[in-house]
């Protein structure tokens, strides 16, 4: 089971549909994470869960930010982590960001281009810059290998380009791919890596600090059939040890290193609590039954990484059932395109379901708040129920996603709190 106790309470607890994130289960990835990766800094990749309370959380435990845009560096600023922590992390942005980042007091940007260097070193004067370095991405449910990053060869050039134009040409960086499955992709990348900066050591470029990127994989998915998504961790984690070696060799000095983990770190500490609006069944052109499942929370309501994987259903009200069919799942807007997309078969539900029924959709902490949509068609965006440890017991509570949308959002405790 992946979920905590606390979490399991919470969404049993919980009166309304909401997506719910424990803070506690945060801190002990962010613990296991040192534990694994020691002097490793952690720089919190903001997209992935863009909530007060969770930046709070990791600002609290000696997080920085990855940050991918200006409203971004605001909200990570928010949480009062001093600005050296945090880095703009995005290689596309026009002048006009560059330079209102460098206001912010940004000093750190990302980059994979020479217009880019150009514009960092017009618009933010004396910066430094880490160039991330293309990856081939196998191995993850997303690879990102295309639109990011550059060649070895075009690092060179670039980081050359940014001294020549008074940068500090810092570092390096790189991202595996999101829920990257496989240690050799750590291994890959970390080896280009430490080729990469073996070379740019021979032209006189000695970097002060290397960015693991993101990619660290959730625990508790299941693939599109169904099947447990189970990643290789210990193996992840010693691949991604013995690259820091290598890279530190070829280096010859001594480095920094940053890691940006989105998913590993929030994923399996957020769950969605929502219900059924309707179980039935259609007849098919082949003259068959097929069971429909529609469920108040869909691709629209945050689920669109369904597009690789299934999240785990767990219906509590049924727990006891004896008999289950084979059902699609779908979201309740009125848009064909909210439906969970399955390979190989459907997903098994009990088949007594009935309008109202508890549904909790699991370990959907990452990504879920960013593809919210502010309510298509209609159906609002999810109530966010942050349960965290006060004064010797579990307490929770919950309030309107948008706050600027909805100034007057109410911060409310749920049934006084949790027993611990
Ligand atoms: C630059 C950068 N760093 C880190 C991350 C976090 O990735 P993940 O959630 O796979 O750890 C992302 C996600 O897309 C990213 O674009």
């Amino acid at each position: 089971m992946i979920e905590s106790r606390r979490m399991r309470a919470a969404l049993a607890a919980a009166a309304t549909n909401c997506v719910i994130f424990d803070l506690e289960g945060i801190h002990m990835q962010y613990d296991s994470l040192l534990r694994e990766l020691p002097g490793v800094e952690i720089r919190f990749a903001l997209k992935s869960c863009p909530v007060d309370e969770v930046l709070a959380a990791l600002a609290g435990k000696g997080a920085g930010f990855d940050a991918a845009s200006l409203n971004e560096i605001q909200q990570a600023l928010r949480t009062g982590v001093p600005v050296e922590r945090v880095h703009f992390g995005n290689t596309i942005k026009s002048d006009q960001q560059i330079a209102a980042a460098f206001r912010l007091g940004i000093q750190d940007f990302a980059t994979d281009s020479l217009e880019d260097v150009e514009a960092i070193a017009e618009y933010a004067a004396g910066a430094s810059v880490f160039c991330r370095l293309s990856t081939d991405g196998d191995g993850a449910l997303w690879g990102l290998s295309r639109k990011f990053g550059c060649s070895g060869t075009d690092a060179l050039a670039i980081l050359q380009r940014a001294e020549s134009r008074g940068l500090n040409a810092a570092g390096i960086s790189v991202h595996v791919g999101s829920q990257q499955m496989k240690a050799k992709g750590w291994q890959r990348a970390l080896s280009g890596m430490a080729e990469t900066v073996r070379s740019l050591r021979a032209k006189g470029i000695i970097l002060d600090y290397i960015n693991l990127g993101g990619g660290l994989p959730a625990l508790g998915y299941t693939d599109r059939s169904g099947r447990s998504l189970v990643p290789p961790l210990n193996d992840i984690f010693a691949a991604i040890r013995a690259g820091m070696q290598e890279i530190k060799r070829a280096s010859g000095k001594d480095l920094h290193f940053i890691i940006e983990p989105g998913r590993y770190l929030v994923a399996d500490q957020g769950a969605i609590k929502a219900q059924v609006i309707r179980m039935t069944t259609r007849q098919l052109p082949n003259g068959e039954r097929q069971y429909w499942l529609y469920i108040s929370c869909g691709k629209f309501s945050g689920l669109y990484e369904t597009d690789a994987l299934q999240f785990r259903l767990v219906f509590p009200s049924h727990a006891a059932a004896t008999e289950y069919v084979p059902a699609m799942i779908a979201g309740p807007t009125c848009d064909s395109d909210d439906v969970f997309p399955h390979d190989n078969g459907l997903i098994y539900v009990p088949r007594d379901l009935a309008s109202g029924d508890p549904v909790w959709i699991l370990s959907c902490g990452a990504y879920s708040i960013s593809y919210m949509t502010k309510g298509f068609n209609g159906f609002e965006p999810l109530l966010i129920t942050t349960v965290h440890y006060q004064e010797s017991s579990w307490r929770a509570s919950m309030r309107y996603p948008m706050r600027q949308l909805l100034p007057e959002s109410e911060t409310r405790c749920l049934n006084g709190g949790l027993e611990r």
